[in-house]
């Protein structure tokens, strides 16, 4: 993009005239940055400049959804997330298609998903592809058959996904990588909690799930009788495993990035549960999607600002270097909660929701994005980064 400017700029383009005038609000060409581009274009598009002449060559871009055995509603919410992107990568002028992976097709033959979106010619598929329901593997299988075609798409690396796939797995390495986790143990039968020693209060949650699937009331164990109830209720539910880890109970923080390292720090919010003491303190299935509850109601973040600075350098700092160790790129989001003065990454989310009404992007909202600007930073760090 920043090449195309360029170019229009000093071949005489009808952009040319506009671009020298705004000098002094966007310094030299040398000097944008991709923020001030697209200020740049935005304030081209208010005086009627197309976005065609803003962008010359205009990039093929495959927006890929899956559509498994989903409920109804998530259809509706994965095609709506899908149409909301695809209008942001337009605003940006970028040429936008479609492709739709269908879950039985796809467990037939997962490279002929890529054969199929291989033919609509794509410079990047968008990839807003999670997986089907009873194989979360499947969401690594499309990016790892995009990288072997050497194929460039959005969002994160087989290996970071496949990583935090398993928080079991990713608290071991941040663990072995010097970065303070939450101690605990694996638990797959109800048998495995008598080996250890074990100090309560404790935090359970299932190993391969996210956005608080399986943690409620009961996920706060206070001693050993709840702890037994608590493990036998969720590995009916969950029964690839359980996690039973110290509970951190200070002020939670989530960080969204966007890019390679260092990374785009485009969000950054702090919840202080002691404000709320009529709720319970952590972020349960209820408080993050139930809308009638109270904790919905009254357990909402707020921005991390200047005033915070210590805490601010402090999360950012440990979420960046917990996001490499982990490999993740592109965009993803980190949460951490303090103990005392110390900071505990409890889980990393790669290619977190991007919806408009998504945590991700109300962040970086506030902190100043538009959606279409979170769109395109996505897809231009797609399309440069492989
Ligand atoms: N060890 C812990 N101590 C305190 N709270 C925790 C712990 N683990 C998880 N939580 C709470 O549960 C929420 C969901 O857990 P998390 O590990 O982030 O899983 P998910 O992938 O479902 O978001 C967190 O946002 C936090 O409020
Ligand atoms: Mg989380």
């Amino acid at each position: 993009m920043l090449n195309s400017v360029g170019r229009s700029a000093r071949c005489g383009h009808p952009l040319h005239a506009f671009a020298t005038e705004n000098k002094k609000h966007f310094g030299s060409q040398h000097a944008f940055d991709q923020n001030l581009l697209f200020t740049f274009i935005d304030r081209a598009r208010k005086l009627g400049y197309t976005l065609g002449m803003v962008k010359g060559d205009s990039k093929r871009i495959v927006v890929v959804t899956g559509i498994g055995d989903f409920k109804p509603s998530e259809i509706k919410a994965v095609l709506k997330r899908r149409d909301a992107v695809a209008e942001g990568l337009r605003a940006s002028g970028y040429d936008v298609k479609y492709f739709e992976i269908y879950q039985d097709e796809f467990f037939q033959d997962k490279r002929g998903a890529i054969s199929e979106i291989k033919k609509l010619s794509p410079d990047c598929v968008f990839n807003l592809f999670e997986g089907f329901c009873g194989d979360s593997k499947t969401e690594v299988d499309l990016v790892r058959l995009m990288e072997e075609e050497k194929m460039p798409f959005t969002g994160n690396g087989s290996s970071a996904l496949e990583t935090c796939l398993n928080k079991f797995t990713t608290k071991k390495l941040l663990r072995e990588n010097g970065i303070k986790v939450p101690s605990g143990i694996q638990v797959k039968d109800p048998a495995d909690i008598e080996k250890n020693g074990i100090d309560f209060p404790v935090f359970i949650k299932p190993i391969f799930e996210d956005a608080s699937l399986g943690i409620d009331k009961k996920s706060l164990a206070a001693d050993k009788e709840e702890l037994k109830g608590a493990i036998e209720d969720k590995l009916r539910q969950f029964p690839r495993g359980l996690i039973v880890e110290e509970f951190i109970p200070g002020r939670e923080y989530n960080a969204g990035f966007i890019g390679g390292h260092p990374y785009e720090l485009v969000g950054l919010s702090v919840l202080d549960y002691g404000q709320y003491p009529e709720c319970d303190n952590f972020l349960s299935f209820k408080a993050k999607w139930e809308a009638r509850t109270k904790e919905y109601k009254k357990l909402i973040p707020d921005i991390l600002d200047e005033k915070d600075a210590r805490y601010k350098n402090e999360v950012v700092e440990i979420s960046r270097r917990a996001s490499k160790i982990l490999g993740c790129s592109c965009y993803f989001r980190v949460d951490c909660r303090e103990k005392g003065e110390e900071l505990y990454i409890l889980d990393v989310n790669p290619n977190p929701d991007i919806s408009p009404d998504s945590g991700f992007v109300r962040q970086a909202n506030l902190k100043g994005l538009t959606y279409d600007q979170i769109v395109a930073k996505i897809a231009h760090y797609g399309l440069k980064a492989r």
